[in-house]
């Protein structure tokens, strides 16, 4: 999620905590395994030449540091960070910039790495922004694509898995901050004051 703004249940009062139903909904197994086959299918495609990865901070850090060790090759990476959401779990539509990149890539094979595509109106304005400074090659590899939630027209190259629209965190995605260190990518849901629970 963005590093984005705070993201809070307008019901939940500041300090106060809902209780949070979390259903695993891909295992890390099938994460590790997607990730390996969506490294061959991007070395398949530039077989020789050095990838420039581009993460997009924070929800992708996971995501990019396993693609990475799969790539093999030459791999070099860099950060921006964006916002796009407000509070809550919905988002206000506006994108702007917290950091950009340390460095150009004028001239570079670069693969932009996303956490999770979704409206899709992150992903719209990097890709204008990048374009303007002259890759070589622009690509975009994304875990996971909530394709029913899109507003803008963009999509990945490279999709690890097509979810439905439910609100997720782990392996680096967040809800308020929390969660990005949960190895598997599950479903978050709100309900009655309490505990966390963690269903298998
Ligand atoms: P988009 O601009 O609507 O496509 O939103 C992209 C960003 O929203 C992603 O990079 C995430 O940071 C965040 N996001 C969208 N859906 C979720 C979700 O289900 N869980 C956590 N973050 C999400």
């Amino acid at each position: 999620m963005p590093t984005k703004a705070t993201k809070r249940s307008p019901r939940v009062k500041p300090g106060q905590r809902d209780e949070e139903t979390l259903r695993v909904l891909i295992s890390h197994q099938r994460i590790r395994e997607r990730v390996r086959h969506m490294a061959q299918e991007i070395r398949r495609d530039f077989p020789n030449e050095p990838v420039h990865l581009v993460g997009v901070l924070k929800g992708s850090v996971l995501f990019l540091a396993d693609l990475a060790r799969e790539l093999g090759g030459e791999v070099s990476f860099d950060f921006i960070s964006v916002s796009s959401y407000g509070k809550g779990m919905d988002s206000t539509g506006e994108v702007k910039m917290n950091k950009d990149l340390d460095v150009s890539i004028e001239g570079r094979s670069v693969l932009v790495v996303e956490d999770i595509l979704d409206t899709g109106l992150t992903l719209k304005y990097l890709l204008r922004l990048f374009e303007e400074r002259k890759p070589k090659h622009l690509r975009v590899a994304v875990l996971l694509d909530k394709v029913e939630r899109r507003i803008a027209d963009v999509k990945a190259d490279y999709t690890g898995f097509v979810i439905p629209n439910e609100f997720v965190v782990g392996y680096g995605l967040d809800y308020d901050e929390r969660y990005r260190n949960l190895p598997d990518v599950c479903v978050v849901r709100l309900g009655p004051r309490g505990k966390t629970k963690i269903e298998a």
